[in-house]
């Protein structure tokens, strides 16, 4: 999550689950973002639809197996819009969480849309344990307020923010071998020290994105050595870190 919209929150959830697939483990992908489903896209799903049984609803299968599921998949037509006030939306959270055939996953990955709305404290208040929340920024002042307040919701609804991704850090020109930092100072330091939270990766601005976006393609998957994929690769194994941390000192303390 992210307070701020546009900061590559659904880029993020996409790729961070085909990396962790990539790492053998079982990933679902949940897309919370009503209003403005885009996982999908990043995942090559467009126009997939999700098969039915009697009682549940089988969610697409993605890339490197990854289980996807989003509204994307079951509005009328691509630019229908969904509206829908709080409590239609709080239903909508539970039966994609229910009613939706995950069977036994690693990890569920949940896109959420921008801001601090709605589905973020239904998740909260219904969903009894989650690991807690990736806070994704750029390298923007102006990102750094906003995402710093979604950071203090995220604690105070009890969604606890593990860890801080900062998106279109850089790009790499592979001509010059040179960083050139396009949107100024990195403020995700800033982030960490002063909500002590770990940074777990930093990812590149990468022009062939959406070339790949537009064709179907995962560009991580076709561009295993591309800067881009190794930084979501360090993403996950510091996400791993982290949780295993977290899981072995909740084992000590008996939680
Ligand atoms: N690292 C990157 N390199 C190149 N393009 C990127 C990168 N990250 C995101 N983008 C592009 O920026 C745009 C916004 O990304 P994305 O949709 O993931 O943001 P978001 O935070 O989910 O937005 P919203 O708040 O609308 O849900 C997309 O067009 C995406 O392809
Ligand atoms: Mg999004």
């Amino acid at each position: 999550m992210s307070g701020k919209g546009g900061v590559g929150k659904s880029l993020i959830a996409s790729y961070m689950a085909v990396a962790l697939a990539r790492s053998g483990l079982k990933v679902g992908l949940l897309d919370l973002d009503f209003h403005g489903p885009s996982s999908h896209l990043f995942l090559g799903l467009r126009s997939k639809r999700p098969g039915l049984t009697l009682d549940k609803v089988e969610p697409v299968e993605g890339p490197l197996g990854v289980k996807v599921m989003s509204l994307a998949f079951l509005t009328p037509e691509e630019e229908s819009p969904v509206i829908w006030r709080g409590p239609l939306k709080s239903s909508a959270i539970i039966q994609l969480l229910t009613e939706v055939n995950w069977g036994n996953l690693d990890f569920l990955v949940i896109d959420m849309p921008p801001g601090t709305g709605d589905e973020a404290l239904t998740l909260a208040q219904t969903v009894k344990y989650i690991d807690g929340s990736l806070i994704v920024t750029i390298p923007s002042d102006v990102a750094k307020n906003v995402v710093a307040r979604a950071i203090n919701f995220a604690k105070l609804v009890g969604i606890k923010p593990i860890g801080l991704v900062e998106n279109m850090s850089y790009f790499y020109c592979p001509g010059t071998n040179t960083k050139y930092y396009i949107f100024g100072d990195s403020v995700v330091e800033t982030l960490s020290s002063k909500y002590k939270i770990p940074i777990l990766a930093k990812i590149p601005l990468d022009p062939e994105l959406p070339e790949y976006v537009k064709n179907g393609r995962i560009l991580i998957i076709d561009k295993p050595e591309s800067p881009l994929s190794s930084s979501f690769n360090e993403m996950v194994s510091n996400l791993l870190n982290i949780l295993n941390n977290i899981n072995s000192s909740s084992t000590k303390s008996g939680r």
